[in-house]
């Protein structure tokens, strides 16, 4: 296939793509695949892709995975991008779009990551996988694993939505709760995983999850018929998706598919664990851990990201910013956006609503600009923080 080798996103260090690798072996920062994308231009035409399935791997060039019998797939990708009119005039702004990652296999975005990620361990011999998780991304890991009959060993917080914690011992996921927060899940996996042989799948510290979250770009890209929206607003934790598209729409351009331009991105924070957003307003590269990180959007609670600085990067070079809400906000974003445009969002996807709100306000985003908001996941498996604010309600 079309991978040429692996390159440290921080000192541009090469490692060999062809067997397992983690962080970059000189810095510890992430690895970024890299393609030849000038043949791959000449196989994956835009007409090309009009005929390919209707999942992530019709970008089938621009992804690592070799052999085609390695490809561990649950049907991800390709969810719809919708048109959002009512929410739109609600919020007012003419042109609002929803991309929709609620549909994907075990109801998150986390699906694409974790498919590219397990088709690779599976290619190149991993047999154990561990990750910390939030909770999304367990499900998916134990989903992908169980697919390809590989052992998954998931890390969450005890408080974790219990719809997650269920979800993964139902696949057959060996689940460790940990009285703590990701980091402290993290730092679980790094301690066991030499000796029990397990390989680390945590976000950006292996470098296939990205490639997948990537294909996010590319679907925004072909379903706004090779333009891009003004702006992106993503909810951001780990920043895989953020960092994911920034790359797509770098590899699109040396494809030809795009010119020069970008979207503005956004990064939205919860206000109870915005590391990103506290860098960005001091002007900083790298982003300090967030002290008591709590919100109730699970997935948010990342108080430290090891792609702190790709997502700072991306959202400086593209002219975007960052911002925080409240948890009572992006609970009431999600309500405005299951009840006006029938999209039962996370509380990750419903604080991109509240955030389009205040850049409204700030004269960061104006009236007739393309707005595209990511519905991360899905609602259903936040029903605690659901069914308090909608006990005694309509309906
Ligand atoms: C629904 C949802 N949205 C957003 C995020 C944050 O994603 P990322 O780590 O790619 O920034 C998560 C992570 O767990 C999530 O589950
Ligand atoms: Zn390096």
């Amino acid at each position: 296939m079309h991978a040429t080798h692996l390159e440290c996103a921080n000192c541009g260090e090469k490692h060999d793509a062809t067997r397992l690798n983690n962080v970059c072996v000189k810095c510890g920062k992430p690895l970024l695949a890299r393609y030849d994308l000038g043949r791959i231009a000449k196989i994956m035409t835009k007409a090309a892709l009009r005929f390919r399935k209707a999942d992530l791997w019709r970008y089938r060039e621009v992804l690592p995975v070799r052999e085609e019998e390695n490809i561990v797939s649950l049907g991800e990708g390709w969810t719809p991008l919708l048109e959002a009119p009512r929410l739109g005039r609600q919020l007012g702004l003419n042109a609002l779009f929803i991309k929709d990652e609620s549909v994907n296999p075990t109801g998150s975005f986390k699906a694409r990551g974790m498919a590219v990620a397990v088709s690779m361990a599976k290619e190149l011999g991993a047999t154990k996988l561990a990750v910390p998780s939030a909770g999304n991304a367990g499900g998916a890991l134990a989903a992908y694993a169980a697919r390809a009959g590989l052992e998954a060993h998931i890390f969450m917080p005890s408080d974790t939505p219990i719809a997650n914690i269920v979800e993964c011992r139902v696949m057959g996921a060996h689940v460790t709760l940990i009285d703590g927060l990701i980091t402290d899940c993290g730092a679980e996996v790094a301690r066991h995983k030499e000796k029990q042989g397990w390989f680390d799948v945590s976000t950006l510290k292996e470098p296939y999850r990205v490639e997948g979250k990537k294909t996010l770009g590319y679907e925004l890209a072909e379903q706004l018929e090779w333009t891009l929206p003004d702006v992106i607003v993503y909810p951001t934790g780990g920043g895989t998706g953020l960092v994911g598209m920034w790359k797509a729409f770098d590899e699109m351009e040396q494809l030809g598919w795009i010119g020069k331009e970008r979207p503005r991105m956004v990064t939205v924070q919860a206000e109870g664990c915005a590391p990103i957003v506290r860098a960005f307003e001091a002007g900083e590269r790298f982003a300090a851990e967030f002290p008591d990180a709590a919100t109730v959007a699970s997935g948010l609670r990342v108080p430290k990201a090891i792609g702190d600085f790709l997502i700072l990067d991306a959202i400086k070079a593209s002219g975007g910013t960052a911002v925080s809400v409240s948890d009572a906000d992006l609970i009431a974003g999600a309500l405005s956006m299951a009840r006006a445009e029938g999209v039962f969002a996370s509380p990750e996807g419903g604080a991109c609503v509240p955030a389009v709100r205040q850049l409204l306000a700030a004269g960061k985003v104006r009236a007739d600009e393309k707005v595209v908001l990511f519905n991360t996941g899905g609602g259903i498996k936040y029903l605690d923080s659901f069914r308090s604010v909608t006990a005694g309600t309509a309906g």
